[in-house]
């Protein structure tokens, strides 16, 4: 595929949103097409399934339901909007992708990871050029995240336990693959952006030159 596929990945009010839109803007600054998206949702049938993951009480799905929502959610973002956006050449920015199904369905609530990377295989299968790992200590990220207004908190209900063994959860992978870089996102947003731009100016050079 001729565009450029990134993912950024964290815990809840890791700032990954804000450095999407910021990363965007610059991207876009600079002549890129870009498409900046999120999961789950991201299409129109996929944000369906957001309101049902994501609003109500934390045993609403068993972790093993979830993976399945998360994956059909995903199925349909990588068909009508990831798939199209790539096949045209764009930068892709997704806020959260397979890897948040790794962390919050594979590893949080007991061992699932074997049948959260079956399903990927099947229905999946892609990986990110570059996923950007947002690392802040989970009673930051908390704070923020439930200040916000809004319904989306079933994951933040789950507690402060269940965000520290994401944050571990999403190191320990980030250290596994070669696609991964770890920002501190315990910063101000505009240093935060500098250190994502880093991570980003060489591979648009790198796409550039194949071209
Ligand atoms: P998100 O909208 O990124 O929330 P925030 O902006 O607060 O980080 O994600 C919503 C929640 O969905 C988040 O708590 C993590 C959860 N989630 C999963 O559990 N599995 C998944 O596969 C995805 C994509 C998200």
């Amino acid at each position: 595929m001729p565009g450029l596929f990134l993912s950024l990945e964290g815990i809840d009010g890791s700032g990954k949103s804000t450095q999407g839109r910021l990363l965007a803007d610059r991207l876009r600054a600079e002549g890129h097409a870009v498409t900046l998206t999120r999961e789950p949702g991201g299409s129109p049938g996929a944000e369906e399934i957001r309101r049902l993951v994501l609003e109500g009480a934390t045993d609403r799905w068993s972790a093993e339901t979830e993976i399945l929502l998360f994956t059909a959610a995903r199925r349909d973002h990588l068909e009508k909007t990831i798939r199209p956006a790539l096949a045209r050449g764009e930068v892709v920015i997704t806020d959260r992708f397979a890897d948040s199904t790794r962390i919050f369905q594979g590893v949080t609530r007991g061992d699932l990871s074997e049948m959260v990377d079956r399903l990927h295989a099947l229905m999946i299968e892609v990986e990110p050029d570059l996923t950007l790992l947002f690392d802040l200590d989970p009673t930051v990220g908390l704070a923020r995240a439930t200040a916000r207004p809004g319904t989306e908190l079933r994951f933040e209900d789950m507690g402060l336990d269940f965000q520290q063994k994401a944050r571990a959860g999403f190191l320990a992978l980030a250290a596994r693959q070669d696609r991964f870089r770890v920002i501190d996102a315990d910063a101000a947003p505009e240093a935060v952006a500098t250190r994502v731009w880093q991570e980003v100016a060489p591979r648009l050079s790198e796409r550039a030159a194949r071209s």
